[in-house]
């Protein structure tokens, strides 16, 4: 008994790579390939992470850290931690319960989920599954069908919620070998989900902000790599930015969006909030990028193995080891919140 106790003690998972295996044995190939792969060599994928590695924390002794708190504000809103959920398409693919367990486990952790326009449950649906508590941010794909697109939108704005994501840097969908190599599709019930990503409307251009900042909630605009994109999404009314390459998923052969993230914070200037995602397992990943000048990261993988192990619980544990990763990462940094990490802190 004793030591079937402690077998299950050491096979519980204690980090993220620990989900992350854990997902790749309940995955089957089809849902892998999609949710693991990037585009072309994968040379951005891989960088995403290594990134992380290449930059050093920089910590500071004999601060009182006697009391740490991981709390900050992103747009205004209070989070939990640093650490918001980015948008990921077909979650239901990872778990039956899909987007609902994602949204519950980010209202109960305390930090903003960003609802995917390729989601397999609408807006509605997840506020409801939610019973209203959290914060939801709702991302923007324009289709072809800008029906199709306005629908969305207004259905997340009637469901509360509060701001708008406009992912940029998908005018196509990036070619991904993994996909290719499965011949990737969607498990029939959720196969109409899909129809709708066969319409991306690639005319879309800046103006395209201000139709959609229309809308009376904060603009953020993800996908950005490059202080020239910065400074327009700024000019355009944008209230944030991402810092993003799509997960290595789009244009291989980019930066690491950490390596991109110090050139996009001196672009901005203070005019809008950063944010960014790509490769974040860690809570000192979050830290890095705080240091950078980044106000909290996304992640993306990192919640779907967390899903795809064991469903809400999953990514609610996901969600508490970062939060308690970054606590104790900044309590070694000599910093008690994330507002008092610094440039100093990483080199
Ligand atoms: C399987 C998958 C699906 C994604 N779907 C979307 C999406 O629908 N909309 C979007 O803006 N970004 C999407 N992304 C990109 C994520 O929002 C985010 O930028 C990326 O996952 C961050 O990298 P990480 O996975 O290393 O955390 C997706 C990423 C993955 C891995």
């Amino acid at each position: 008994m004793d030591r079937l106790i402690r077998l299950a003690r050491v096979t519980e998972p204690i980090n993220v790579w620990d989900y992350e295996r854990l997902a790749e044995q309940r995955l089957d190939a089809n849902a892998l390939a999609y949710f693991a792969g990037g585009a072309g060599d994968e040379v951005t994928l891989r960088d995403n992470l290594a990134a992380f590695e290449r930059r050093k924390l920089r910590p500071r002794v004999l601060v009182d850290v006697s009391s740490v708190t991981t709390a900050t504000t992103v747009l205004g809103t209070d989070v939990s931690m640093p650490v918001l959920i980015a948008p990921l398409a077909f979650q239901r693919m990872a778990h039956p319960d899909g987007e609902a367990a994602t949204a519950r486990a980010a209202a109960a952790a305390g930090t903003i989920m960003c609802l995917s326009s390729a989601a397999t449950r609408s807006p509605r649906e997840v506020a409801e599954a939610c019973a209203a508590e959290g914060t939801r941010w709702f991302q923007v794909y324009v289709f072809r069908d800008r029906a199709l697109t306005e629908g969305l939108i207004a259905e997340a704005v009637e469901c509360g919620f509060t701001a708008l994501v406009l992912t940029v840097d998908v005018p196509y969908i990036g070619r991904r070998e993994r996909d290719l190599r499965v011949d990737f599709r969607l498990p029939e019930e959720l196969a109409p989900y899909g129809e709708r990503l066969k319409g991306f409307d690639a005319t879309l251009s800046w103006r395209d902000l201000e139709w959609l900042a229309g809308y009376g909630l904060p603009v953020v605009v993800k996908g950005i790599l490059t202080s020239e994109d910065a400074h327009l999404a700024c000019e355009h009314g944008a209230a944030a930015v991402v810092v993003s390459n799509h997960g290595g998923r789009q244009l291989d052969g980019v930066p690491a969006s950490l390596d991109a993230l110090a050139e996009v914070v001196e672009a901005v200037d203070g005019r809008a909030e950063v944010l960014v995602d790509g490769g974040v397992r860690r809570g000192t990943d979050a830290l890095k990028a705080i240091a950078l000048g980044a106000r909290a990261v996304l992640i993306g993988r990192a919640m779907l193995w967390g899903l795809a192990g064991a469903g809400e619980q999953g990514v609610a544990h996901v969600l508490e080891l970062l939060r308690r990763e970054v606590e104790l990462g900044l309590g070694l940094l000599g910093c008690c919140s994330p507002a008092e990490v610094t440039r100093s802190h990483v080199t």
